[in-house]
């Protein structure tokens, strides 16, 4: 569970965050909003890329603006890029086994807990493949793959569906709703993908101009005209 209080960022004379609160107590979470709404600054400020102006975020009780970034790996944040972080040269199974370099964890166990995140997300047959030989789903699904190892308590992913098809979408859509049964993790995703965060995400956070617009049930939160008129560009 994930609280957030008074969060503000700002970048010289542009606010990315203003004084945002918000509650996401849900397995699946979505985080929506149109460009430059504020959500990747709001992963930026949860992983430590980004020092907020104001604010406090609670996560399972533990005030993680406190922690160091790496202090937050440990303590289970992980998060995907817009763009995927996979090592060339290195192949699906060292790039999962690398996260574990970075958190406590029983080395006896550390193979076969590679081996079951590889084969959650699908990856068995591609699991010597290096990571130059991947295509873009592969590359996703490679990055899920090293959010569920090392005890993972909250998972951020920054549009982990872009640029798939319908098919890929919907394989990553059953590894994302199963992530919660898998290791206990909650997951805040961002999606530009509606439909995605609609069958995901029982509970949906939408920020605009870097404020709350809506947070609540993801079928209510849709459904707001003042949601449709910023987000989905409804007339009504
Ligand atoms: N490092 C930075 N320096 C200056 N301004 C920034 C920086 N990062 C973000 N911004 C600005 O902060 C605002 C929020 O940006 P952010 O990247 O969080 O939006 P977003 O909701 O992730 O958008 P998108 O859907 O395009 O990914 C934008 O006005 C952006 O230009
Ligand atoms: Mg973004």
């Amino acid at each position: 569970m994930m609280t957030i209080r008074d969060l503000t960022v700002q970048f010289g004379g542009v606010k990315a965050l203003l004084s945002l609160d918000a509650v996401l107590d849900h397995p699946v979470c979505g985080l929506i909003g149109p460009n430059g709404a504020g959500k990747t600054t709001l992963v930026n400020v949860l992983s430590g890329l980004v020092q907020p102006r104001t604010g406090r975020i609670d996560v399972d009780g533990t005030d993680l603006l406190t922690l160091t970034p790496t202090q937050r790996v440990r303590f289970g944040l992980r998060r995907s890029f817009q763009t995927e972080q996979v090592v060339e040269d290195l192949d699906v199974w060292s790039n999962v086994l690398a996260v574990l370099d970075h958190v406590a964890h029983d080395r006896r166990n550390a193979n076969a807990e590679v081996g079951r995140a590889i084969d959650y997300v699908g990856l068995v047959h591609v699991a010597t493949t290096p990571g130059a030989q991947l295509n873009l789903f592969q590359r996703r699904m490679v990055e899920v793959a090293k959010a569920l190892v090392g005890a993972p308590r909250l998972l951020l992913f920054d549009e982990p569906g872009a640029g798939l098809t319908e098919h890929e979408a919907s394989h990553l859509r059953r590894a994302l709703l199963g992530i919660k049964d898998f290791c206990g993790a909650q997951v805040l995703l961002i999606d530009h993908d509606v439909d995605l965060i609609k069958t995901t995400c029982t509970q949906t956070l939408v920020l605009d101009f870097g404020q709350r617009l809506a947070l609540g049930p993801t079928n209510e939160v849709l459904a707001d005209p003042a949601v449709r008129r910023a987000y989905l560009g409804a007339e009504d």
